[in-house]
């Protein structure tokens, strides 16, 4: 592959690492397998609120499939895999005794990763709280740490002796910003929504300890979600809202976790939930940042809405991808700078990637350059923020494989594989071929 296609990655250190992420309920499928119990999101399947009603029933078929997709990633040459572990497939009512069908899932998972040189990366809540659990109250009960802290003993002493790499939660401020505050969402108030962001904090906290503990060589993090908030036009209002989002999108969670203070315009509302210790027992001590990063976010003020933001126009003048997304490779190193500013970890770039709705051509090849020139350009980026300083250790593109986009079902496609859902054969895409000339070029 001629090298100008690669992207430059001097300023990169020794030992980068470069890997793929997926999630649990977006690739296994086998919802009703070996005694797995329900989740949130089989339930919102039902609700008529997924594009063309998809659901996560069958998915990728990972469950079934991953000792193919584990060689998917040795043909890649990643030398890392982010997964996320299904709480309801563990321990099916969320609490109580282990489902050891769901644990032997993982098990082998780990096993075949290890076996093929790549270090598994677990996330222990990838949004598919177990059912039960919703039903006592969710993440709105402040009991939900302790649930959570039960579910990760069992993670730590089935898992800890192969697995050292745990990010306690992904994207915590979105999962509770689209629950709870964003879009119309008839049962919720600026209570409910505080409360939560407070007890996941707590969880997290809690998950730190825990992975403390029991696991000898834990290193622990946080996936967060950060984006730039710019408003969608010059106005004063949207000013505002833009700079209320921001606040919840990008520092509600990293703020109490790294800095021990939440925010202070937020302070107010965390009150009425704050117990005396709470940022004690939520800010530990942490290995690294994990950050998720695709594009800036658009914002406008919107009166009724409950906190008085709502997504706004984006400028015409920004490029999309073929979803609508901004391409804006200098946000990527702009948030890379701040993160560091901020607070000071390694970061480890958990999510990045290009979403579109690629088809094979007739001679059955996915070729998408557009997802190769985002990826160039967004790794140039980094490699820009690493010659400026930031400790930048790892990068991880979402995802290994096209999967189900939640509320956007399977008409999203992220992967660098192509799955043909309908005899869910994988197809590597170019930007696979890509990815792994460009690992193969950069690796000693
Ligand atoms: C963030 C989420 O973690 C992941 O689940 C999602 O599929 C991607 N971004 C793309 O939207």
């Amino acid at each position: 592959m001629p090298t100008t296609q690669l992207p430059n990655t001097a300023s990169l250190r020794p030992g980068f690492i470069w890997g793929v992420s997926t999630s649990s309920f977006q690739i296994e499928g086998a919802t009703k397998e070996d005694g797995r119990g329900l989740s949130i999101w089989d339930i919102y399947c039902r609700s008529g609120e997924i594009k063309n009603h998809d659901t996560g029933d069958v998915a990728c078929d990972h469950y079934h499939r991953y000792r193919e997709d584990v060689g998917l990633m040795k043909t890649l040459g990643v030398q890392a895999y982010r997964f996320s572990v299904a709480w309801p497939r563990v321990l099916p009512l969320g609490l109580g005794s282990a489902n050891e069908a769901g644990v032997s899932f993982y098990d082998r998972l780990i096993d075949e990763l290890v076996a093929a040189g790549i270090e598994p990366w677990l996330c222990l809540y990838h949004w598919d709280l177990p059912q039960a659990l919703e039903e006592r109250g969710g993440w709105l009960n402040r009991e939900s740490a302790a649930w959570f802290a039960d579910y990760v003993t069992l993670i730590a002493a089935r898992f800890g002796d192969r697995v050292k790499r745990f990010a306690t939660f992904n994207e915590p401020s979105i999962f509770s910003l689209f629950s709870r505050s964003l879009g119309k969402r008839e049962h919720s108030s600026e209570d409910k929504f505080h409360r939560m962001i407070h007890n996941v904090n707590l969880a997290h906290g809690a998950a730190v300890d825990v992975l403390r503990a029991n696991v000898i060589g834990a290193s622990i993090g946080c996936i967060h979600n950060r984006q730039p908030c710019r408003p969608s036009s010059a106005s004063e209002a949207d000013e505002a809202a833009a700079a209320r989002l921001d606040v919840y999108w990008n520092a509600a969670f990293p703020d109490p976790q790294c800095r021990g203070e939440y925010p202070p315009s937020m302070r107010a509302a965390i009150e009425p939930h704050m117990q005396p210790g709470d940022l004690t027992r939520i800010c530990r001590p942490l290995d690294w940042f994990g950050l998720n990063h695709y594009s800036p976010v658009y914002v406008k003020a919107r009166a009724d809405s409950m906190l008085g933001y709502d997504f706004g126009d984006k400028p015409a003048s920004v490029p999309l991808t073929p979803i609508g997304w901004p391409i804006d490779p200098e946000a990527f190193s702009e948030t890379l700078q701040a993160v560091r500013t901020r607070y000071g970890l390694p970061i480890y770039v958990l999510e990045n990637g290009y979403g579109d709705s690629g088809q094979p051509d007739q001679t059955g090849a996915v070729i998408d350059p557009g997802r190769i020139e985002f990826l160039k350009a967004y790794i140039n980026a980094m490699n820009n923020a690493a010659a400026h300083g930031v400790d930048v250790r790892g990068y991880f593109v979402w995802s290994l494989l096209d999967n189900f986009e939640w509320a956007s079902g399977y008409s999203i496609r992220f992967g660098l594989t192509y799955v043909d859902y309908a005899s869910l054969r994988r197809i590597p895409k170019s930007s696979f071929g890509w990815y792994a000339g460009l690992i193969r070029a950069v690796q000693p």
